[in-house]
């Protein structure tokens, strides 16, 4: 659902422009940026965590940090529930193997990777028929996609690999301190072409490459589906990650992948503040922000030097007061709503695909009640069955997943499972509605001062790795303010137009 595949390794020496000290993050009152800056931080999912921790790890210690989050717990869309005493993800569950932000910060935060589950094939659905099925022989699964989807499939999958290959370029470019004031920017940058896929929809790339209509209609529509719940008139930079969605060796954090908000938190020197709504954000006119926050019933009031604004705003509704243009308009943009139903319970029959020892069903067509039904496995290790309140020991059910466009009803329920014991609902404003092409990205400067704007990359693609690179990116566009250096653009934005300060491929390696 949110993963993405990055990779690629590069030693830069970036022109940096001389250093010069300006005015550009001064505020109107004159008033220039302190070096201990107040910083607030709106959001405790895996991107609010990571941008307290990579300030950290940039070496700013000094300031106030100050976390807010609307829940009780960290991890935003990153979330497990429990069933029989065993823990589940219900958000994003899969990690790509070239994401080098979050195996780098497993590793360095001592969180363990899973371990994997026997790879388990799927069946496509359309029109209520089953129209494909993997086999647990690989050799004949190869076979069917070649018979029914031709080359395409292999060829669709090497060229969003070498659109990686660009984009991995991200890694080299923020070790070198280099941010970007726009995705779009940030896009370009590593590639025109890469920035170029946001214009056009996944369709029309698809028809360049020369597809199958059929491989276009099943499969890679199955895909889109299950990752971003539309359909392939989505862009195609989401489109692409989509894709690599399908790659081989997704992974997950052992007890959940939550576990790395939580461990980004713990060591950064944030001060974390749980069940606090930051209901609007007020331009003082005096260089500052004023937060009204409710918390424990109260509301009350913080200022700071720096808000960093890390949950989407279409479904924070956050209000914004007393600034000279509105940072963020809302009604632009919509979420797309995908309901998560986790339950333990016995399928039916023409839904298990036994003979084929199948464990997920897909469908490419948005006329049906779900968009996939896939047997999912707990986030710790194997271990035995806790007793529930009463002392009884609670029998192991398979516990299945099923996204849909809405709720569930219990007729619908009906039509998959014989036996259902237990239900849990998941309602999650997943991921962008796509559907906006071109995509005119939001900047992650939303005021062109010190309101900073961390999800605006989900609007290229939503994933844990872009929330990743999005904190980096935040977090060196603070260091600049607080070092007082003008940006290091390669790339900038500017009336819609991209002005090419410098060649990222002309770049000494
Ligand atoms: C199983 O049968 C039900 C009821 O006839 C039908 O609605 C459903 O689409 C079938 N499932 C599959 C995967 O074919
Ligand atoms: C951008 O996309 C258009 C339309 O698909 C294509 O004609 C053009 O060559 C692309 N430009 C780059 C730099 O990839
Ligand atoms: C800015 O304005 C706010 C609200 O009026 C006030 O509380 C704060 O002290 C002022 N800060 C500075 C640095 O003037
Ligand atoms: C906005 O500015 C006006 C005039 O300076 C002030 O009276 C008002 O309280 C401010 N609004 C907020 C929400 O702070």
């Amino acid at each position: 659902m949110y993963q993405l595949n990055l990779g690629f390794c590069i030693v830069l020496t970036l022109f940096v422009r001389p250093y010069e000290c300006d005015t550009r993050f001064s505020n109107d009152a004159g008033r220039s940026f302190p070096a201990s800056p107040k910083i607030a931080i709106v959001g405790a999912g895996v991107g609010g965590a990571a941008v307290a921790y990579f300030l950290k790890e940039l070496g700013h210690n000094t300031g106030i940090i100050d976390l807010y989050e609307k829940s009780n717990a960290i991890g935003g869309r990153l979330h497990t529930v429990d069933l029989y005493g065993k823990s589940y993800e219900t958000g994003g569950s899969i990690i790509h193997p070239r994401n080098q932000y979050a195996q780098n910060l497993v590793k360095k935060l001592n969180l363990r990777k899973k371990g994997r589950e026997p790879s388990s094939g799927f069946a496509l659905v359309k029109d209520q028929q089953v129209v494909f099925t993997t086999s647990s022989w690989n050799v004949l699964t190869l076979m069917r996609i070649l018979w029914r989807y031709g080359l395409g499939f292999n060829h669709l999958m090497s060229v969003t690999n070498s659109l990686i290959d660009d984009f991995s370029r991200i890694y080299s470019v923020q070790q070198k301190r280099v941010s970007y004031e726009n995705p779009y920017e940030l896009l370009s940058a590593m590639s025109p072409s890469l920035a170029n896929l946001t214009r056009s929809t996944f369709k029309r790339f698809l028809k360049e490459l020369q597809l199958k209509e059929i491989l276009i209609e099943e499969l890679v529509q199955a895909i889109t589906y299950v990752n971003y719940g539309q359909n392939a008139g989505i862009h195609s930079f989401a489109g692409s990650i989509a894709i690599a969605g399908a790659d081989d060796g997704l992974w997950s954090i052992e007890n959940g992948n939550k576990q790395l908000p939580r461990a980004l938190v713990q060591a950064s020197n944030a001060r974390l503040l749980l069940n606090a709504n930051v209901e609007s954000v007020t331009d003082n006119q005096n260089g500052t922000y004023g937060l009204k926050v409710t918390s424990d019933q109260k509301l009350i009031t913080r200022h700071y030097d720096l808000v960093v604004l890390a949950n989407p705003l279409e479904v924070s509704q956050i209000e914004f007061f007393n600034f000279t243009r509105l940072p963020y308009n809302v009604k632009d943009r919509k979420y797309h709503r995908t309901v998560a139903t986790i339950v333990a319970g016995v399928l039916r029959e023409n839904f298990t695909m036994a003979a084929e020892k199948v464990e997920s069903l897909f469908t490419c067509d948005s006329s049906e009640f779900y968009t996939s039904i896939g047997r999912i496995y707990p986030v710790d290790s194997p271990g035995t069955i806790k007793a529930d309140a009463t002392g009884e020991k609670q029998p192991d059910y398979p516990v299945y997943k099923i996204f849909s466009p809405a709720p569930l009803t219990e007729k619908q329920l009906e039509i998959i499972f014989l036996q259902v014991h237990l239900v849990k609902v998941f309602d999650w404003k997943a991921y962008p509605e796509y559907d906006r092409v071109p995509e005119t990205f939001p900047s992650f400067v939303l005021d062109e001062r010190n309101l900073l704007y961390l999800n605006s990359i989900e609007w290229a693609a939503s994933a844990i790795e872009m929330s990743l690179i999005s904190a980096k990116n935040i977090a060196l566009l603070i260091s600049q303010r607080i070092d007082g250096n003008e940006p290091s653009y390669l790339s900038r934005v500017e009336d819609g137009k991209l002005i090419q300060d410098g060649d990222i491929n002309k770049i000494e390696l």
